[in-house]
């Protein structure tokens, strides 16, 4: 690994103690190895600083140890640090009140507290199955979902999240995501992509593999976030609503990545105009404690006492934490990732003019993807390039993170402004030259 070579002399002790004890299964890329944080910047154990463009994927959404975040932590660990489950305290309460109030759905909500993503998508699994009494699902090529067992069945990202695990979970199909830049499946005319995945799901999956009536529920990230940061055509998920309210299946939407503000609305299948039945969050919903909810409409909500559990859930430093974190992106972050999104997005495109490695620019708010190619007309990946780009912009002084093929994604907290925004594009564009330059 070419950023390797950066290593400092403590960055470089402490990779190599954590190499003999720490699995080896996370999938690190270069080595940053921290210190500390303070809004969009982070400074590794040799003083070297880096403007954050990764957020500790997708987490950090008001910015790394927000001053009213670590206060509220700080206040709720004085009063108490866990209760579990079995009992109650007033900021869970107050936080799923605020989770219903901002729902993609005019029905009420009702909250499932829970420390991670992956378990956010088991609890959708779980109830999805129990309120319909359906056993099967339907997810999306490129997708991903965590990887727990069920969880990892349904994700479909990359081979190896399967690989030496099988069997998986039963009853999951797979169909492609309406990819516009490449689509996988033969449009009719007339047809975009999005049109060809439910004529698809309806005229190949349903009328030969699958019977609708058995399917519990369909789970999709309203934009793939590790498969690419990738955009459906908006004309796609109204079709797909009234595709589920005719069939009876549920619309689970996995909004671990791109929920919580990261678009400019509350939840990324908003920019759809579309409601879901059930959607799972995680990440930027406490600024990096762990934490997650599964929300659903209360009409679905019809498991009882015991059905469904944990013991950390509405853990109260989580708890505390997100509500601050709701409030500060109430405040003004949700306005933000709308504005800096869109001038981001503007000057990538400008980018993209000036390098011809780059394929497509998309995203919306503060979700956006740069996809690299060997060459626009056939728009072959070029997944090494990316990765060396990745790794300039390191040694250069900016975090980021691939994925899909050959995608940077761009997921800064929430906070950054344009100015920041100017900066690190200023050192991602040296490094996009620098990696073309050297071949
Ligand atoms: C869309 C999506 N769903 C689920 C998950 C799983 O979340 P976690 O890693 O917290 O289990 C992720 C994580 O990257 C994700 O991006």
């Amino acid at each position: 690994m070419e950023a390797q070579k950066f290593l400092g002399p403590k960055a470089k002790e402490l990779v190599e103690r954590d190499r003999k004890v720490v699995s080896p299964s996370y999938p690190r890329g270069y080595p940053f190895v921290m210190d500390h944080g303070k809004g969009v910047y982070v400074w590794d154990v040799d003083g070297n600083k880096f403007l954050d463009f990764a957020a500790g994927i997708a987490v950090n959404s008001t910015g790394h140890s927000h001053p009213a975040v670590v206060k509220a932590i700080q206040d709720q660990a004085e009063k108490f640090i866990h209760i579990s489950s079995d009992f109650y305290h007033e900021n869970w309460i107050e936080l799923s009140e605020y989770l219903n109030r901002i729902a993609p759905f005019e029905e009420d909500a009702v909250v499932f507290a829970t420390n991670s993503g992956t378990e956010s998508m088991e609890t959708a699994l779980k109830l999805a199955r129990y309120h319909t009494g359906r056993s099967q699902f339907i997810a999306f090529l490129g997708g991903f979902h965590g990887r727990t067992h069920g969880s990892v069945t349904l994700t479909a990202s990359k081979p190896h999240y399967h690989r030496g695990f099988y069997p998986l979970m039963n009853g999951v199909t797979h169909i492609p995501f309406p990819d516009p830049y490449r689509p996988v499946l033969q449009m009719n005319p007339g047809e975009d992509v999005g049109d060809a995945v439910i004529r698809y799901l309806e005229e190949s999956i349903f009328a030969h593999l699958l019977p609708p009536q058995d399917v519990a529920g369909i789970i999709i990230e309203p934009i793939q976030g590790e498969g690419g940061y990738v955009v459906p055509p908006a004309g796609f998920f109204p079709k797909l609503r009234e595709l589920c309210t005719r069939y009876g299946i549920l619309l689970i939407a996995d909004e671990v990545q791109s929920g919580v503000g990261r678009t400019g609305k509350w939840w990324a299948i908003e920019n759809f105009g579309v409601e879901p039945d059930i959607i799972t969050t995680a990440k930027g919903i406490a600024s990096g404690v762990p934490f997650g909810a599964m929300i659903a409409r209360k009409s679905v909500t019809t498991w009882k006492k015991g059905s469904h559990g944990n013991t950390y859930g509405g853990n109260p430093l989580a708890c505390a934490a997100s509500l601050e974190t709701l409030k500060l992106i109430d405040g003004g972050y949700l306005q933000n990732a709308a504005e800096v999104g869109a001038y981001c997005l503007e000057k990538l495109t400008q980018m993209q003019t000036r390098h011809t490695s780059i394929g497509i620019v998309r995203g919306i708010g503060l979700m956006i993807g740069i996809e690299f190619v060997k060459d626009r007309a056939t728009r072959e990946p070029a997944e090494k390039l990316r990765d060396v780009i990745v790794d300039r912009a390191f040694e250069k002084g900016l975090l980021t993170l691939g994925c899909g093929g050959s995608t940077i994604r761009v997921s800064p907290p929430l906070c950054i402004t344009k100015s920041e925004i100017d900066e690190g594009l200023a050192i991602l564009e040296e490094a996009i030259s620098s990696a073309e330059n050297a071949g």
